[in-house]
């Protein structure tokens, strides 16, 4: 549903997402991890929120797994239910951010589409996306729910990577692959990435 409903109109409140950042001296931001079952998201955006709350700072993180335990159980894996599952994490993304929180969110997210939802959803220069380019084939071996050879037998249907696609992003602010970085090389990319470009300060 793209359109506001009839007679609900927005109430404006004494605080702003300004002030609430400004107590927190820090840019809200959202940095979107996205890539294949078993390429890192969940690992790496745990690693880079340790450092971000090591240096200081306020964040959330909000996981695929995870939030299809609550708000999102009800979605499945079909086109359009992925479609559905990002533009809530999208709208919840964009009201952490409003809080003044650094959001990070780590869902395959396959769609060039609907990222580019929650890019223009947020303001400009705040979504920071970070392409998990771990190829398929060690993704696979890794395996680490057995999903992927679930889905090679055919006793999952729409396995990303398998039978569902995965639209690769064209331009990412950061790429990583972790099976050529660890986990630590990969966080302080994220990090060095966040201070070149003033999101954090060192
Ligand atoms: S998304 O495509 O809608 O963004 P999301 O990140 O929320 O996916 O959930 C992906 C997680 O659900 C995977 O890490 C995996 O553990 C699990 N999963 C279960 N079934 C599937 C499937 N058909 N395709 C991809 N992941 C699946």
């Amino acid at each position: 549903m793209s359109q506001v409903p009839e007679n609900i109109v927005w109430h404006s409140q004494t605080l702003s997402k300004g002030d609430r950042a400004s107590q927190k001296r820090q840019n809200p931001s959202v940095l979107w991890f996205t890539g294949l079952s078993a390429s890192g998201k969940s690992t790496i955006s745990n690693a880079v929120e340790r450092k971000l709350y090591d240096l200081g700072h306020h964040t959330y993180l909000l996981d695929g797994d995870n939030v299809r335990h609550g708000l999102n159980k009800d979605l499945g894996f079909s086109d359009s239910e992925r479609v559905e599952n990002i533009r809530r994490i999208g709208e919840m993304a964009k009201l952490f951010a409003d809080a003044g929180l650094i959001v990070l969110s780590a869902f395959i997210s396959p769609f060039r589409a609907d990222r580019k939802m929650v890019r223009d959803l947020v303001e400009e220069g705040e979504f920071i996306e970070i392409y998990m380019a771990t190829p398929l084939s060690v993704c696979e071996q890794r395996d680490p729910k057995g999903l992927y050879k679930k889905a090679r037998k055919g006793d999952i249907k729409n396995f990303t990577g398998i039978d569902s696609i995965y639209e690769v992003p064209e331009s990412p602010e950061i790429t990583l692959n972790t099976a050529e970085c660890d986990i630590e090389a990969c966080a302080d990319k994220v990090i060095a990435y966040l201070k070149q470009n003033h999101i954090i300060h060192d």
